[in-house]
């Protein structure tokens, strides 16, 4: 679901609101309709590179001044120099120049030595990259990419996790970049054990219904880490990618999803400078102490992005119904707003591990519209629905307290406001919601369990060449 198109410079900015005692701030996400090199398998010229990576900052440029006319801030007009390195230089002044944080997406290259056994032939590493200048123009953090995805190929992975933070008047700040965000590090460590207030998260996510949606899984990963989250994806709708917000622990701020145009997006909300972090759920609390739900209904497999879930399928428009895998037993209470028309929803449940374009282990509680109304379509893609709930109430025994709680409306759309998780598990609805559902969902990650488990890495040669044409080989030395 997710891939990497190096070297582009999708961006993400904030900064600090002048009217009150600091204890909110302003974040901007921008979702750049980047410019991309044609695909070639041999290097282009650095004058080349540059060239394009110019007109993508032209347009981003335009985006940080439009931002910074937004919102009242001081400008400063001073020039700073960076030597060889042009686009850090051009992304500084940005960022001094408007008095705003600016966090971008680019290549590294570090000279390695040739007594390292890991050293690259060619005498260097290369990694993914994120940059954070603060609004002095001064290079605050530099965070090199964890868990590269299949196709990136060109990078490498630093020999340890990098947990870099950085602290403003405004909270403390982590960083991860797109495939990092469904494993443990840095993701998990920054919150629970460096405690940053807000995640900066620039992304090149592709989207997978029903549960990888970007703007479905980011949001719900702010919820059930309880920290503001700043996703920038990029914007390229052929290939899927577009979906970004600025999330709140509570609640969604502002989001873009939008697969029907070819512009970019700025997106601007107010947050808090330190969300509570004291509100603790224990997600197994409910489901474990209730009996199973009525259910009667025959139980039946379905694929869900090549995992295969038991579902039961939802008979009325109002019911109970329990559905258990393993260890995990899911305890679903809905009732539709509307009579079911032609759509059939399932609930379902999945204790596994996942194989297939990475290797995680998962717990999953989901309620789900269904493709057709033939049950063998029971986890496929769907994108519209016509069903609109009064009110529901999902929970599971599940096996770990890190638990993302997702709600996706038709048409790709969150709910912000719409629903809530109680401190012993269940994620319910405030109200009937404001569109058709698409899923409800409990994303459980069992992270100690993705290296026990014995599965084989599903990993298709078909898959893989999917991916592999969107590389891009630019890349950019930095003078760290
Ligand atoms: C490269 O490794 C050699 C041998 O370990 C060491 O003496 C030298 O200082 C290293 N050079 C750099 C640039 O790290
Ligand atoms: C940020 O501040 C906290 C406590 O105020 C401190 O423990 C931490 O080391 C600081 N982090 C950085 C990167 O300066
Ligand atoms: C969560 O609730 C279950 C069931 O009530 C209980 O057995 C378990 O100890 C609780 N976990 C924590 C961490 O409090
Ligand atoms: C579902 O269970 C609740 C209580 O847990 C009950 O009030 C309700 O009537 C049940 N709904 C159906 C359709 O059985």
């Amino acid at each position: 679901m997710t891939t990497q198109l190096p070297a582009y410079v999708a961006i993400l900015l904030f900064y600090v609101s002048r009217t009150s005692c600091q204890d909110t701030f302003t974040a901007a996400v921008y979702e750049h309709a980047v410019i991309l090199p044609s695909v070639t398998l041999t290097p282009v010229s650095r004058e080349e590179a540059l060239a394009l990576m110019n007109r993508n900052l032209d347009i981003l440029e335009g985006a940080i001044i439009s931002a910074a006319q937004q919102v009242p801030s001081l400008l400063s007009l001073q020039y700073i120099r960076f030597g060889q390195t042009p686009v850090q230089e051009r992304l500084s002044c940005l960022a001094k120049n408007n008095f705003i944080y600016v966090v971008a997406n680019i290549g590294d290259k570090k000279p390695c030595n040739t007594s390292d056994p890991q050293c690259p032939p060619d005498g260097r590493y290369q990694y993914n990259t994120d940059v954070v200048f603060d609004s002095q123009g001064k290079l605050v953090a530099r965070y090199h990419k964890q868990n590269l995805f299949m196709s990136e190929e060109q990078f490498n992975v630093p020999k340890e996790p990098e947990i870099v933070t950085f602290n403003t008047s405004f909270g403390s700040f982590g960083i991860f970049t797109c495939f990092d965000i469904l494993f443990h590090d840095p993701g998990i460590t920054l919150v629970k054990d460096f405690h940053v207030d807000t995640i900066l998260f620039p992304t090149a996510w592709m989207n997978v219904l029903p549960h990888l949606s970007a703007v479905e899984f980011h949001s719900a990963w702010a919820m059930g880490m309880r920290v503001n989250f700043l996703a920038s994806n990029i914007h390229y709708p052929s290939k899927k990618m577009t979906g970004s917000g600025i999330y709140a622990p509570s609640s969604s701020r502002a989001f873009h999803y939008d697969m029907k145009t070819e512009e970019g997006k700025l997106l601007l909300s107010q947050l808090e400078s330190h969300p509570s972090h004291s509100v603790v759920v224990n997600w197994t609390s409910y489901a474990s102490s209730i009996e199973p739900l009525s259910s009667g209904n025959q139980e039946f497999k379905g694929t869900v992005f090549f995992d295969e879930f038991t579902f039961v399928k939802l008979a009325g428009v109002a019911g109970n119904y329990t559905v258990c895998q393993k260890d995990l037993c899911c305890h679903l209470s809905y009732r539709m707003s509307d009579n079911l028309a032609d759509e059939v929803y399932a609930l379902g449940a999945f204790d596994g591990l996942h194989t297939v374009e990475g290797r995680y282990y998962l717990q999953i509680c989901t309620l789900l519209k269904c493709k057709t109304t033939n049950l063998n379509t029971c986890g496929d893609s769907v994108e519209t629905a016509s069903t609109r709930f009064e009110m529901f109430s999902l929970s599971g025994t599940f096996g770990t307290q890190y638990v993302f709680p997702e709600v996706l409306l038709s048409e790709n759309q969150l709910a912000p406001g719409e629903f809530q998780v109680s401190t012993d598990g269940r994620l319910f609805s405030l109200k009937p919601t404001s569109r058709p559902v698409l899923t409800v969902t409990l994303f459980g990650r069992l992270y100690e369990k993705d290296r026990a488990s014995s599965a084989s890495s599903g990993l298709t040669a078909q898959a893989r060449r999917i991916m592999l044409i969107v590389i891009a080989p630019i890349v950019y030395s930095l003078s760290w």
